[in-house]
């Protein structure tokens, strides 16, 4: 009431003042608004860079004020997000700083430099969940028919090592279940992760989920108990490995893996393949545009360059560090985000042109990481000439007593190993250059040297 009472008393003043009067109030006003602000918010206002928020103009307005209040507010809130975060993330910043030690000839040092804020940058986001139950009928038909195969195997006796010819350590063990993955293959997309899967699956303790389950970042609404009913059948001694190679790129798809490796108790051991970002770009373009077509759909009408390259008005080019393709081989900063919740000891880091042309030394890594019995033998591995790639004899994997029908070579699809769009000289140019800063990083992080250009 007094306060209405005061407010009707200025409106009355303000009536009877002149228009004089009305400018010296104006005056009065902005001066103390203005020592207020340079005593009481300045001192105490400073940006993440160090340097004093500014007025405009020296000009000090109403909206300044407000605006440095809400400015001040804003940095507070950040700051608190920060200290949370920290707290939340000071168990893993050991792993993540332990994780930059393991480099053998390591000069890289710079862990600190790069902010959560300044990684995540180079994320995919997750789809929106409404577009997702779209597919959910289709995804079900598709791991059910997974299922029907799996169980097919184990009733003709196809997943093998149950004779007792075979050595004891490869013969199964224990109660068949559907269990959680204990390895997953997170990554990258075209860096041959049905490659990698294929080979693992010649171990005789793998089981493996055929299709991608998209679980981390696609499906993580529906529960954990979704996740497992996903999975194959599979035996007590045996790993249970899944592959999805979005994982590694998608937005808050670590620290939801981490939690899931904490509400089971498990130790993950992860599986990144990388390959050439360059080539890895081109191919990702090769497999959109045969997408196109299959969905009877016309090719991207935009071409590899006008998708990678950025024009300025001067006609210089540079790389388009938005472009999916591009985000997605900006390996060491997916990494770093990795090494905040996973020791050096759970991501293995396979190399992708390895994997094609030694694969034998590359798998052999690969089981030596997973603390998996050796198995696998240079054998298994068989050059196709037509193909142009190695395939796999899957008949030395399941001897068993019973009698099945040949294992054929198990070679790729058509889908893997197809030729890729002709790229400029010039585009091949700017990607390497653009790429080359972040594959050293990566080198010194793993403390590997990929030999990409
Ligand atoms: P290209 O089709 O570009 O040659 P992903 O399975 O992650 O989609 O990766 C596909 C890539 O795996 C292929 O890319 C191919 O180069 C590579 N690859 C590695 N080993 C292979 C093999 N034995 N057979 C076929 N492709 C293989």
């Amino acid at each position: 009431m007094t306060l209405a009472r005061l407010v009707a008393w200025m409106l009355y003043r303000l009536y009877r003042m002149s228009y004089k009067q009305i400018c010296f109030a104006f005056v009065c006003v902005c001066g103390f608004a203005g020592i207020f602000y340079y005593i009481v918010i300045q001192s105490a206002s400073f940006s993440v860079t160090g340097k004093p928020y500014v007025a405009v103009n020296g000009v000090v307005s109403l909206t300044g004020l407000l605006s440095s209040i809400s400015q001040q507010q804003l940095k507070m809130s950040l700051d608190e997000q920060r200290a949370h975060t920290n707290l939340e993330e000071s168990h893993h910043r050991k792993s993540f700083t332990h994780g930059l030690k393991i480099s053998t000839n390591s000069t890289y040092n710079n862990a600190e430099t790069d902010t959560i804020e300044s990684l995540e940058r180079f994320t995919l986001s997750r789809p929106a969940k409404d577009k997702l139950l779209k597919h959910a009928e289709h995804l079900d038909e598709k791991f059910l028919r997974n299922d029907e195969k799996s169980i097919q195997r184990i009733v003709d006796g196809l997943d093998g090592h149950q004779s007792t010819q075979v050595s004891e350590i490869f013969r199964k063990k224990g109660q068949l279940q559907k269990r959680f993955p204990t390895i997953i293959i997170v990554g990258v997309k075209k860096g041959g992760t049905r490659a990698l899967l294929e080979m693992l699956k010649l171990h005789p303790q793998v089981c493996a989920c055929g299709p991608e389950m998209h679980f981390f970042d696609r499906y993580y609404f529906k529960g954990l108990d979704w996740y497992r009913g996903k999975m194959p059948l599979c035996y007590e001694n045996e790993a249970s490995v899944e592959k999805t190679p979005s994982y590694f790129v998608t937005n808050g798809v670590a620290k939801d893996m981490f939690a899931y490796s904490k509400t089971l108790h498990h130790t993950l051991k992860l599986l990144v393949i990388v390959r050439d970002p360059t080539t890895r770009a081109i191919s990702d373009y090769t497999q959109s545009q045969y997408k196109m077509l299959l969905n009877k759909k016309f090719p991207v009408n935009r071409s590899f360059e006008q998708s990678a390259l950025r024009v300025a008005a001067d006609g210089s080019k540079s790389v388009d560090s938005q472009w999916g393709a591009i985000k997605i081989g900006v390996y060491s900063k997916h990494l770093k985000r990795w090494f905040r919740y996973f020791t050096p000891e759970q991501i293995h880091v396979v190399s992708g042109e390895g994997l094609i042309n030694k694969p034998y030394e590359e798998i052999k890594m690969v089981e030596k990481f997973l603390n998996l019995p050796s198995f696998i033998k240079r054998e298994h591995f068989v050059y196709n000439d037509t193909k142009k790639f190695y395939c796999f004899d899957r008949s030395l994997s399941y001897k068993s007593e019973v009698v099945t029908p040949a294992l054929p070579l198990r070679c790729l699809g058509t889908t893997k190993g197809r030729s890729h769009v002709k790229i400029s000289e010039e585009t091949r140019k700017l990607l390497r250059n653009y790429f080359r800063p972040f594959n050293e990083e990566l080198y010194s992080m793993v403390g590997r040297n990929f030999g990409w250009q």
